[in-house]
Formats: structure tokens, C-alpha cells, sequence
């Protein structure tokens, strides 16, 4: 199989390229900066190619907004909201990382901007047709990926491994159980059986 990890050159998605590559899967790493024939230009603040999904069986973004709120939503709304469209036109599973406090923006007023654009890019993406799930790690750490514990509900609070974030969107993206879900990611005291974590979620 042959998937695009967009920010694939990020920290989170360096670990998502090495494990999908480790599974034997070829991986295209999608960067503002391509360097050579593993990676391809994509920048979710501008126009796609319409040819970037061919051939591609699933797409991993975990993509860092810019801070301003235009920016923000110019890649996490609007960007994300036309990769879906090119998905949902192949049938394509998108993986969607975006983060904790999606509904409590106003507990957040620093990142209210990016908040909202990512809960619209969420939206977008749930309203597309194409099949997707969206994890919303908690705060990040530099940490070794340990047990995880999964939420929905957007109440909680704490950290999760890097590593961890993106075992979990490997999993979500080989594991057709996740589809449709939306969850909440924090390290935990358990290795988790992704396939069964990701069954006992409630659907969007
Ligand atoms: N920091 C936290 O505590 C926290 C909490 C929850 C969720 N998150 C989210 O978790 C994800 C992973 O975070 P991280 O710290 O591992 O990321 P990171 O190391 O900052 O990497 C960010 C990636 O975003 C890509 N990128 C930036 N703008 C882009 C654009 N316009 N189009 C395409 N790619 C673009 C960069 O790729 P190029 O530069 O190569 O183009 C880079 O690979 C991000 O979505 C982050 O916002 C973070």
C-alpha cells in the first residue's frame, strides 16, 4: 500500500513515516519543501494538485497551523476542507490530527483562532464523504510512546507522546474500525489493541 503523510517531516510525522515503512507500507512524505523522490510538494495553504491522491490508499495530516487566525484557518479550515474534497472524490481515508479543546475554545483564548479553524477543518472533513478519523491528541511531549488512553467528549487535560499520536494515525489509518470516529489521545497505562480501542468508540 502507498500512503502520504502530510508533515511528514514534522516531529510527529517522522515517527509515522519510519513505522509505516517499518510495516513494509511505501510512504510519500507531503512537505512545503520536497527533497527528493520520497516526498511531494504540498502546501495546505495554497491550491492542491489534483493529481496528489493517485495511487495514494490514505493520507496521515499532522500539519502545525500558523498562529495567526487567518493563517490558521487558511490551513487547518480551508486547506484541510480541499484535501477531503480530492479524498472523498477516490474514496480515500484522511487522518486528521488536531488537538484537545476543540469545543472549549473560551478555556483557550490564545489559541481560540486556531481552535476554531480546526474544529471547522474537523467539520469539513466529517461532512466530505470521504472516510476519515480525527484524533485529537492531547499536549505533546518529546516522551517514548507508552500505553494510551482514549476519550470522546473533549472534557479532559494531559499529555501525549509523540510517538504515540502517531502509532495511533497509522493504526487509524490500517484499521477501517476507526472510521468515522473522533477521539481524545493521552498516554496511558496500557499498550493498546488499536482494533478494539478504536471499535468501542462512538461513531460522529
Ligand atoms: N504542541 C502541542 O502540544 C499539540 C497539541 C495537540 C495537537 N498538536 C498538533 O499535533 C500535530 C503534530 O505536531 P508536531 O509538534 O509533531 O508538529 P511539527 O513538528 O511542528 O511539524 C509540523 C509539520 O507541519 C508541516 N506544515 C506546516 N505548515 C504546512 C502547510 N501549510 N502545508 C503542509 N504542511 C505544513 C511542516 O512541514 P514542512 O515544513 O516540511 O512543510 C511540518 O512537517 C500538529 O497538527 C500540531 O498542531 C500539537
Amino acid at each position: 500500500m502507498k500512503y502520504l503523510v502530510i508533515g511528514g517531516t514534522g516531529r510527529t510525522g517522522r515517527y509515522a513515516v519510519t513505522e509505516l515503512r517499518g510495516l513494509g507500507h511505501e510512504v510519500l512524505v507531503g512537505t512545503r519543501r520536497p527533497r527528493d523522490d520520497q516526498s511531494v510538494a504540498v502546501d495546505l495553504a495554497a491550491p492542491l494538485d489534483a493529481r496528489l491522491l493517485t495511487g495514494i490508499d490514505g493520507v496521515i495530516v499532522t500539519v502545525e497551523p500558523p498562529l495567526d487566525d487567518k493563517g490558521a484557518d487558511t490551513v487547518m479550515h480551508s486547506g484541510v476542507a480541499r484535501l477531503a474534497e480530492l479524498a472523498a472524490a477516490q474514496h480515500i481515508p484522511v487522518v486528521l490530527i488536531s488537538q484537545i479543546y476543540i469545543t472549549r475554545a473560551a478555556e483557550h483564548p490564545d489559541l481560540a483562532g486556531i481552535i476554531h479553524a480546526r474544529a471547522a477543518g474537523e467539520q469539513a472533513l466529517r461532512t466530505s464523504g470521504a472516510p476519515y478519523t480525527i484524533i485529537r491528541p492531547s499536549w505533546l511531549t518529546n516522551s517514548p510512546a507508552t500505553g494510551a488512553h482514549l476519550e470522546q467528549g473533549d472534557r479532559g487535560d494531559g499529555q501525549v507522546s509523540r510517538e504515540l499520536v502517531a502509532r495511533a494515525a497509522v493504526a487509524a489509518l490500517l484499521h477501517p474500525e476507526s472510521h468515522s470516529k473522533t477521539f481524545e489521545l493521552y498516554d496511558g497505562p496500557t499498550p493498546p489493541d488499536w482494533p478494539a480501542a478504536f471499535t468501542a468508540l462512538t461513531a460522529d
